[in-house]
This record gives structure tokens, sequence and C-alpha cells, in this order.
């Protein structure tokens, strides 16, 4: 598919080439003498069409309009969330398999960023079609995606036409692989893909680790959940770099169970297809090094996969077993199923060798917290506020939400063990948090974040699919860090005292310093 980005007034959108033309119509609208703008006043004036977010309107072979279908779409204040909806609302108001050119015209003086952002992406993601195990399906037939703006476009959304393209591409590559069928997307398939990402100029490295590799390390936990497969695990170790080779990496650890059945403590029938989307914090990781690729930020990532099926067996995994993680930890599995924080407190260890500024684990990991927040909103946790703010943040710029829960240490009460460390499940209450605070146990030795996808991951019904997130919010993360980087000041020029604007700033005064305390003491805060 391919986005382009040019000045259009509504004068010359009514002579455009196109299959479909969309007018995103903002409260804010102000009509010109134009046949577009005169149909759409009189329409307003008359209430048979409101400016508000996912109204239509929609004019078949209207006079002075070259193109026969004219869609108007009711923008709301213009910002990305009413435009998302709008273009939504105006694709799916036709046939699909009609459109091969599609032109939004934006009939705003003013266009933001994210509200350029929106509207690419609520097109791709209206026109995306699975086709991978259905080769009788007709293929994706929109093509050309023509945005229109009232004035030339300038560099900051250019730069957002850039990163919606990229982003397209990486959630598409998300949504294939959490899409395919469990059959058609086993560990070695997941590598796999994981390779076609490196190499040629995309500044991305991939090494995948075979079983042996992986006894040897010791991710006794990790193993212990593949057990039970006849299809053996992989570890994927992707890195992309973007900045110099000196500078700590952001790591993204992927949770990517192939399909789970629960194991031993075994699932219920109803639904457990969708299991083949436990993989989708994996797809995610895969899908962010996609769109990293091809925009090359000034930033290093590092991807962690731990993947394998969870399968009941003659050598599962079974309740009561005690395994002995990577870190040293042993850890009583009280339940089966709870075998994503059984794989990624592995990987959690293994990222401390990387020294990251950051590690975000990715992972549909309890039903619980579908329970908590539904499809809207993607669990978020984290050791660090900073990190926490930051990716709330994005996600929110990215229209791909997340919302913050709690790591109180009451939380993991539960997990105490008779008969190790520690136990992979605490009671049905606060299950999600209760998941965080087992990956918290692995991740003390750098800022940490968890998000729980499971709700948003992919949807069920008869729009059952994987929705590619939350590669959005990972993205726009890892820029913001570059565009943060970019903007430090060097060690030189960071020198207090200096005048900035023509100010003299003072020295702050020298801030506290924390002592690290002896074994068992509490630390103390020192002024230095
Ligand atoms: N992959 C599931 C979580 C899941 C369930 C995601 C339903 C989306 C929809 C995970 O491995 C799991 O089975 N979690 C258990 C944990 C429990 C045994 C503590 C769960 O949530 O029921
Ligand atoms: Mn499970
Ligand atoms: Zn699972």
């Amino acid at each position: 598919m391919n986005f382009e980005l040019k000045p259009l007034s509504l004068s010359a959108a009514a002579a455009e080439k196109t299959d479909l033309l969309v007018i995103l119509v903002p409260e804010a609208f102000k009509p010109g003498q134009d046949a577009l703008s005169q149909v759409l006043a009189q329409a307003l004036k008359a209430e048979d069409f409101s400016p508000k977010a996912g109204r239509l309107l929609s004019t078949y072979r209207q006079a002075g309009v070259g193109t026969p279908r004219v869609v108007y779409a009711g923008a709301g204040d213009g910002t990305a969330r009413p435009v998302r909806q709008a273009v939504q609302a105006a694709l799916s108001s036709v046939r699909p398999e009609s459109v091969k050119r599609l032109t939004l015209v934006f009939a705003a003086a003013e266009v933001s960023a994210a509200a350029v952002r929106a509207a690419v992406q609520a097109a791709a993601d209206g026109s995306y079609v699975y086709t991978s195990t259905k080769p009788r399906a007709e293929a994706r037939v929109l093509q050309k995606v023509t945005l229109g703006l009232a004035a030339t476009p300038n560099a900051e959304q250019r730069a957002a036409l850039a990163q919606a393209t990229a982003a397209v591409a990486g959630i598409e590559f998300a949504k294939e692989w959490g899409n395919r069928p469990a059959n058609h997307a086993t560990p070695t398939d997941l590598a796999a893909a994981a390779k076609t990402l490196a190499g040629r100029g995309s500044g991305v490295q991939c090494e995948v680790l075979l079983p042996r590799d992986v006894a040897k390390l010791g991710m006794g936990s990790f193993m212990a959940v593949a057990r039970g497969s006849e299809q053996e695990l992989r570890f994927i170790v992707l890195r992309y770099q973007g900045a110099a080779r000196t500078q700590a990496p952001v790591v993204l650890v992927g949770k990517g169970i192939t399909f789970d059945t629960g194991g031993i403590s075994i699932k219920p029938a109803a639904e457990m297809d969708e299991m083949k989307f436990d993989m989708c914090g994996a797809a995610s990781v895969l899908g962010t090094f996609r769109a990293l690729a091809e925009l090359k930020p000034k930033i290093n990532v590092v991807g962690l996969i731990p993947a394998c099926e969870n399968m009941p067996d003659g050598r599962a995994l079974k309740p009561g077993d005690v395994v002995t993680s990577l870190s040293g930890q042993t850890i009583e599995v009280l339940n089966t199923d709870a075998e994503g924080r059984l794989i990624l407190c592995d990987a959690l260890t293994y990222a401390e060798r990387f020294k990251p500024r950051a590690v975000i684990d990715i992972a549909t990991l309890t039903g619980a917290c579908v329970v908590a927040l539904g499809a809207v909103r993607s669990g978020l946790f984290a050791t660090d506020d900073t990190l926490a703010n930051a990716l709330q943040a994005a996600g929110d710029r990215a229209q791909d939400l997340c919302w913050r829960l709690p790591l109180d240490e009451d939380y993991a009460e539960g997990l105490k063990s008779n008969f190790a460390d520690v136990a992979n499940v605490a009671g049905r209450a606060g299950g999600a948090v209760t998941a965080a605070k087992f990956l918290q146990r692995f991740a003390g030795k750098f800022p940490w974040a968890h998000l729980d996808i499971a709700g948003t991951a992919w949807k069920s019904g008869s729009a059952k699919g994987a929705t590619g997130r939350p590669v959005g919010l990972l993205l726009e993360y890892l820029l913001s860090q570059a565009n943060h980087d970019a903007h430090q000041p060097t060690a030189k020029a960071s020198v207090s005292n200096k005048a900035v604007a023509g100010k003299a700033v003072k020295a702050p005064a020298k801030a506290p310093v924390k002592v690290a305390a002896p074994r068992g003491k509490p630390s103390v805060t020192k002024k230095a």
C-alpha cells in the first residue's frame, strides 16, 4: 500500500481521480464557494449532516464533482481520535473491494501530526485482510491512499506520514504473525520470521538460540514450559543499532507462547483456539523491529523472544514441580497455565547482560487483566515513574492506550511457597497484579515496565483477529526516546552556571546521594 500527502483544496478534490473521496469535516469547518462545500453547507444547515465524530453523509454522482462517490465524515474537533473514527466509519460504509484508490481530504485549516497518523492508520486498519491460510480469499484491494491538506505539507506532517507508514508496516507484520494458526506459526517459524527482519541495511541483527544453548545458559524455567511439546523451543535475540555502540539499549521482551493449552492444568475447550494469539507480545516486538528498520531512529534496541508451546504430555511440567530459573531462584509451579511468567522470567534475567536503560516486557499474560481493563487499554506496570509516564504518554499520542496498575508489595504475599523461593500463582484476586509481582522479582537490576496486552492484542467474535497492538505505543515511545537523546546536552555543555537565553543560571544545590547499605540494613540518604 502506498501513502502520499499533498496540498488539495476542496475545489481541486472535486476533480480528483479516485474510487472514494472522503471529506473529513471538523466542527470548525468554513465552507468555500466550491461544489463540495456548497452541498456540505446545505446539509449542515438542514441538519442532515453533523461534524460529530463518525457521522456520515454519502452522495453519488454529485453535480460538478468528477468522482462518483463522496463521503462526508464528521471529524469532531479534528484531533486523532475523531479523525480515526471518521476514516473508520467512511471505509466501512462502502464495499471494500470497490476501493483501490482512496482520497482523504482534511477540510480544516490546520492538521496536526497526530491527525495525519490517525488517518493513515485507520485507512490501513480498515482495509487489512488476512490471506495466508485462505488461498482463495481476495487480497487487499486498497493500493493507494492520498491525504489532502489545505496547504503544502509542513516538515512535521511529512515526518508524521513517514512514521505512520512505518507503524503500519510494523502493525501488519504483528497482525500477520498473530493471526497465523499455531501450526503455521511454530517457534521455529517465528525465529525464521525474525531472521527476515535482519540484514540488508536494516540495522537489525538476529540471533536464534536453540534448546541446547538455552540449556547451557540455565533457563530452567523456560525449558520446563517447552518440555510438553513436540515443537522445539527457540530464543530469539534481535538487535537494532541506530546509536553509538556504547549507548545503553532499551530491551523489549515479548511473550512467545505459540499455543497455550494450559498444559496439564488444561484450559476449557471453549475459545481455546484463541490461544494461538498467545504470542502477540512476541509479534509486537517483531513488528516494532520492522518499523525501526524502516525509520532508522538514533537509538539502540534489543528484542528478546522466548518462544515455545504450552502442551500437556507425558513429559510435561506438572503442578507442584519445582524448577530453577536462570536467576537461580526456584519456582513452584502450582498451575501450569501460568506459563507466560515462567518463560518471561528467564528472558528478563537474560536482559541484564545488555546493561539496559530500560526493559519493557509485552505479554498476553492474564485473563484478569481482561476483566480489569477490557479491550480498550493495556495494563501497564512499572518500577520507574519516568518510564511509566513516558509509556502512558506514548500510548496517548499513538492512540494505543494503556493504564497504570499498582505494584504494592502486599500483592506479593500470595506468591509465597513452602517448597521454593516463589510460587508461580497467587489466589484469584488481583491476578494481573500478582503476575506482575512475580515478574518484578526478576527485574530488580534495571528500570522495568510490563504491558499486559491480554485484552488488547486481539479481537474475538466475528471480528476475530490480531490488532497489532501495542506496536504503535512502542514505536512512539522509542522515537520519543531517540528524540529526547538528540536534544540532551553533551556532558561538556551541561556544566552548570552557564548562561541560557541570556540569563545566568545558578548551579543547583548538590542533589542528595543515595548510599548503598550493607546487606540487611536499610539504605540511607546523604547530602553530598
Ligand atoms: N495466555 C493466558 C492469559 C489469557 C487468558 C490471555 C485469556 C487472554 C485471554 C495465560 O497464560 C494464562 O493462562 N493465565 C492464567 C493465569 C492463572 C492460571 C493464574 C489466567 O489468566 O487464567
Ligand atoms: Mn496459560
Ligand atoms: Zn499464556
